[in-house]
This record gives C-alpha cells, sequence and structure tokens, in this order.
C-alpha cells in the first residue's frame, strides 16, 4: 500500500545534494525545463538532437552516443548506467543535465562502507529518545502502543538521498556516484529504487515517487556490478573523447587559451594515453594543463615546457620518468 502521505511533506530537505555523510550540501537553481508530457510524464529531452544542443549549453559537450543514450534514459525512464576511466566526464554528465533540464541534482556518493543509513534513510534516534523521556515524565497513563505509534512517524524521519530523491515532486536527477565502490550488499537496496521507484520502510508502508527522477549511476569498473542492477539500466561506456572533441572542451573551459596551444595539449596526451601508464592523464587532466600553460603564459608547448609541467598531467613518479624517457623531454 503506497504511503501517499510522505510525499506531502518534508519540503525543506528536498533542495540536497548531499555528502558521503549524508548530510545536505548543495541545491542548485531550477529553472524549469522539463516538460510535463501528454500523459502526465516527464520530458526530459525532446531528441538526441535536442539532447546534444542542451547539454552543450549547459557546457557538456557529448558525442552521438552520450546524448542519444541520455535522451532515451528520459524518454523511457530508465536509469541510466555510466562506466569509464576516472576523469572522462561521468559525473559531469549527471551535472549538465541537472543544469540543462533545470531540474535538481540529489548525489548518493558511494564508499566502502555505505549503508541503508546513510543511502536511504535513518530514524533519529536521539529525537524517539527523548519523545520517550517526555511521555513517561507525563505520567503511567500514555502506553507504550500509543508511544512507539508516534516515534516511528515522519516527525521522526531522517531522509537520505535514495528517498529524499523519490519523495520530490520536482524534476530532480538523481547521481549515484562510484558506485563500484559500495560493497555488493548495497546494490540490493538500490534494486527497489531503479526497477520500481520506491522506497519501503516498515514502520510507514511504501512512498512511491509522484514524479521519476532521472537516475545516472557512474562506476570506474573496479569491480563487476551485478546483472540485476545491470538489466535495470541503460549502459553508457564513456571513454577518452576524440582529438576535435578534447580540443572543444579545452577550449570552452579554459577562456583564453591559443588554439595552437590547445592543439598541443591535445597531442601530448594522447601520445601519453599510448604509453603504458599507471594513470593515464584524463579530461580532467588536459584543462588543468591547460589552465597551468594560461597561469605561466607558455605559448608553445615545446619539450621544456612539457617537462616543466609535468606535475599537472601526470601524477605518478614512474610515470613521470617514463613520459621523460618516451617522449624525450629536455630537462630544464
Ligand atoms: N564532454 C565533456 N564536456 C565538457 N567537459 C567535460 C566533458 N567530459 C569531461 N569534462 C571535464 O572533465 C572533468 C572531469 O569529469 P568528471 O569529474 O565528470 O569525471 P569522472 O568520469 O566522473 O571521473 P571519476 O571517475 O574520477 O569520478 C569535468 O570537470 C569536466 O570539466
Ligand atoms: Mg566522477
Amino acid at each position: 500500500m503506497p504511503y501517499a502521505g510522505l510525499n506531502d511533506l518534508g519540503g525543506g530537505e528536498s533542495r540536497a545534494e548531499t555528502d558521503r555523510t549524508g548530510r545536505s550540501t548543495v541545491g542548485s537553481a531550477s529553472r524549469g525545463r522539463v516538460e510535463e508530457g501528454q500523459d502526465g510524464g516527464m520530458t526530459w529531452f525532446d531528441s538526441p538532437s535536442d539532447a546534444t544542443a542542451r547539454l552543450e549549453a549547459a557546457g557538456y559537450l557529448p558525442d552521438a552516443a552520450t546524448a542519444t543514450t541520455t535522451y532515451l534514459a528520459g524518454a523511457l525512464e530508465k536509469p541510466l548506467l555510466l562506466e569509464g576511466p576516472a576523469g572522462v566526464g561521468k559525473t559531469e554528465l549527471a551535472k549538465a543535465v541537472a543544469r540543462a533540464t533545470g531540474a535538481e541534482l540529489v548525489r548518493l556518493q558511494c564508499y566502502e562502507g555505505l549503508d541503508e543509513a546513510r543511502a536511504l534513510y535513518e530514524w533519529n534516534y536521539k529525537k524517539q529518545l527523548l519523545r520517550i523521556q517526555a511521555a513517561n515524565a507525563a505520567g503511567s497513563d500514555t502506553d507504550w502502543s500509543a508511544t512507539h505509534d508516534d516515534i516511528f512517524t515522519e516527525e521522526f524521519l531522517l531522509t537520505r538521498p535514495l528517498l529524499t530523491a523519490i519523495r520530490r515532486e520536482e524534476p530532480t536527477v538523481l547521481l549515484i556516484d562510484e558506485v563500484d565502490k559500495t560493497d555488493i550488499e548495497v546494490e540490493g537496496l538500490l534494486l527497489e529504487v531503479l526497477s520500481d521507484f520506491q522506497v519501503t520502510i516498515p514502520e510507514l508502508g511504501t512512498v512511491a515517487a509522484t514524479r521519476r527522477p532521472l537516475v545516472v549511476l557512474t562506476s570506474n569498473a573496479s569491480r563487476e556490478l551485478s546483472e540485476a542492477v545491470k538489466r535495470r539500466c541503460l549502459y553508457l561506456h564513456l571513454d577518452y573523447p576524440d582529438a576535435a572533441r578534447e580540443r572543444e572542451i579545452l577550449q570552452q573551459q579554459v577562456p583564453g587559451l591559443d588554439d595552437r596551444v590547445a592543439e598541443q595539449v591535445v597531442a601530448t596526451v594522447g601520445r601519453m594515453r599510448e604509453l603504458e601508464l599507471k594513470k593515464a592523464p584524463s579530461i580532467a587532466e588536459s584543462v588543468d594543463w591547460a589552465r597551468t600553460l594560461i597561469a605561466l603564459e607558455i605559448r608553445d608547448l615545446d619539450a621544456k615546457a612539457v617537462h616543466d609541467t609535468l606535475g599537472a598531467v601526470l601524477k605518478h613518479r614512474s610515470d613521470h620518468e617514463r613520459a621523460v624517457k618516451e617522449l624525450k623531454l629536455a630537462r630544464s
């Protein structure tokens, strides 16, 4: 039996991006771009090309597969599982979808040891205890079952990101970030949310979403996710972009970047990715590198300039040594 009452409550908690402790941290401004479909459902994007245009306007440059899959995630109301190496824009895509559609971003940051109390909800034990003590102090005519019924109500419920997202009545992007960092048991928790868009609280009943959030899961593939989770999602593998797209991303994110330097950064990063490194440079590192070059007013990325600024792009000593050797970089 759906517990409709919960959906009417708790508006204050809903503007939440939530950090690893489950606290609310950020809310993004809603511009109300998600439109009501004919059947009362949501239209996130009108078409793949609409997704491309609106994501670009929100500062994210998707390739064709990314735009199409993002469009489908909205149209089919299916969670989107993004897998790929670090720094290729998985988390950023979820944030960009929220910006592009004017939806709020609710974020569940996954980590080892994440549990139901941090992901779904927990009871406010301190407040419950105070209520019990107050009831006891009020006299012996307050019986236990009345107190029990009283302390398992909305007033004593602390909502965490999954429940927050399910309860929201406004358009919501639910980002379940780095899902491969959790223990496999947590995936069990996610299944009810991912397939039925509902959460069951034994004491209160089932909270069903009145408005389905667009769910984005990200993973570095440090472990295989369960087939049960994969089955419920659309899958997109995000990889390093081609040179032209990476140049566009740099030019968009690093104002004042010279065309020639952008080209040199992308070409050098491309060569580094072909080396066997501990950690290949990602888009995030290309952006950092371009910013470093601007700060140092370097207008030509010659071997010495690469050598001097390598710390912006490679983060392991052994990778530095390999790059210096293989790319034949000059010492300062
Ligand atoms: N298609 C893109 N358009 C614009 N910026 C991008 C794009 N892809 C990546 N970026 C940039 O790369 C940076 C890193 O992306 P992000 O943090 O989303 O990586 P990630 O895949 O989530 O990495 P990790 O697995 O380490 O969490 C972003 O801040 C963004 O600036
Ligand atoms: Mg990320």
